[in-house]
């Protein structure tokens, strides 16, 4: 396969202050950062269960080594490329928390078995058999999770006897290992009260319970079960039932996590990413900033303007932004003048930038490549 190397130069150099970072870049603070790495490692330990950090969140090697170090066990992935990246980036352990049909993309996937540990997931007889006929190249067995529509419904099964048909199937094949039971309810992450997000873990973790007595009744061996977000991870992991938990954006939240309403404070994690941006035509109605669709993802809604409740981010376009004074008493910024956007959507917005631009005490500390930058397929 021909590839691109990435070609853009990081925009700020080791020690610049950020003044003198090149916008729009993605910023993390780097205190703010670690200790939501930090806190969440804590929280699994103390809570007895694994902790595989989603890394769509980050798409980077070295962020994912950084989760590894602090107790994680791997990470997820949902496409193989993101997987290859992480590969080829140290990381041991992935899980293809996602289905993966094409046959192609299933002989990498088995081809990756050669430096790392590999999982993926399955929820349809016509993408077990692709997988089975990838398999036999593998280096080792490829761990299967039998995906269970546990209320969001996109991909999972929703029977069953589809289960017990997988296992039986996944039993039969050569280099495959029956692992478990991805549980992941995408659509309680973001219910605003802190009950409707129980409500639906509970009726998610009903079905797991259902589908893993079945199959352990079938005759399968030690099942983990695998899922959980952000907005949700503290209920899965209470529950007794998920074995593993899956959060990715908590180590760097975004504005439509921080509309979330909390039960306790314990789980709102800090806000770590910022969308710098610079301020390049100015009236007296508006400012118009540098960054528009190509530098941050809007599809939840728009960023905040950081520590600027008196300001308004909207009308964006491909490369601008519009900030209008939220306040009768809002002064607008003046032209050259650089805000921190708190993106609307922290996955997205990654995916459009090469690097990340690590702030200690208002000066860059670290520069990580986003290795896994456009790996959709
Ligand atoms: C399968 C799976 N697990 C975990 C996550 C992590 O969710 P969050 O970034 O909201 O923590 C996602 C995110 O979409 C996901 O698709």
């Amino acid at each position: 396969m021909t590839s691109i190397p990435s070609v853009r130069p990081a925009p700020a150099a080791f020690g610049d202050p950020v003044s003198a970072v090149d916008t729009p870049a993605l910023l993390v603070e780097l205190g703010a950062f670690e200790r939501n790495i930090a806190r969440m490692a804590a929280f699994a330990k103390e809570k007895g269960v694994r902790l595989r950090p989603h890394g769509k969140t980050h798409k980077c090697a070295t962020i994912a080594r950084a989760q590894i170090d602090a107790g994680a066990v791997g990470v997820c992935c949902q496409k193989v490329s993101e997987a290859e990246a992480f590969v080829a980036g140290g990381v041991e352990d992935v899980l293809v928390s996602n289905e993966i049909v094409m046959p192609s993309k299933l002989r990498r996937l088995a081809a990756l078995t050669a430096k790392a540990r590999i999982g993926v997931c399955v929820d349809h007889p016509r993408g077990l058999e692709a997988l089975i006929a990838a398999a036999p190249e593998a280096a080792r067995p490829i761990d299967v999770y039998i995906e269970l529509d546990v209320g969001g419904g996109r991909c999972g099964i929703e029977r069953i006897e589809d289960g017990l048909r997988l296992m039986d199937r996944i039993g039969a094949a050569r280099n495959l290992a029956l692992a478990g039971i991805q549980a992941y309810q995408g659509s309680a992450q973001h219910l605003r009260k802190p009950a409707e997000r129980r409500a639906a873990i509970e009726e998610a973790v009903r079905r797991v319970v259902a589908l893993r007595e079945a199959l352990t009744k079938h005759g399968a061996g030690q099942l983990i079960v695998t899922g959980a977000g952000t907005g949700t991870f503290y209920l899965e992991a209470a529950s007794g039932v998920y074995d593993e938990i899956q959060p990715g954006s908590y180590i760097f939240m975004d504005r439509d996590y921080g509309d979330n309403e909390w039960a306790a404070e314990a789980w709102r994690f800090e806000n770590s990413l910022f969308l710098l941006t610079t301020v390049m035509s100015r009236r007296a109605s508006h400012a118009v900033v540098d960054a528009g669709h190509k530098s941050h993802g809007v599809d939840s809604g728009m960023p905040a303007v950081a520590g600027r409740a008196d300001l308004l981010y909207d009308r964006p376009s491909d490369e601008h932004g519009e900030i209008f004074p939220a306040t009768p008493q809002a002064v607008l910024p003046e032209l050259g003048q650089q805000l921190r956007l708190i993106p609307g959507h922290c996955d997205p917005t990654v995916n459009l930038h090469d690097w990340l631009v690590g702030i200690r005490d208002g000066h860059v500390a670290a520069l990580w490549p986003i290795e896994a930058r456009g790996a959709f397929s």
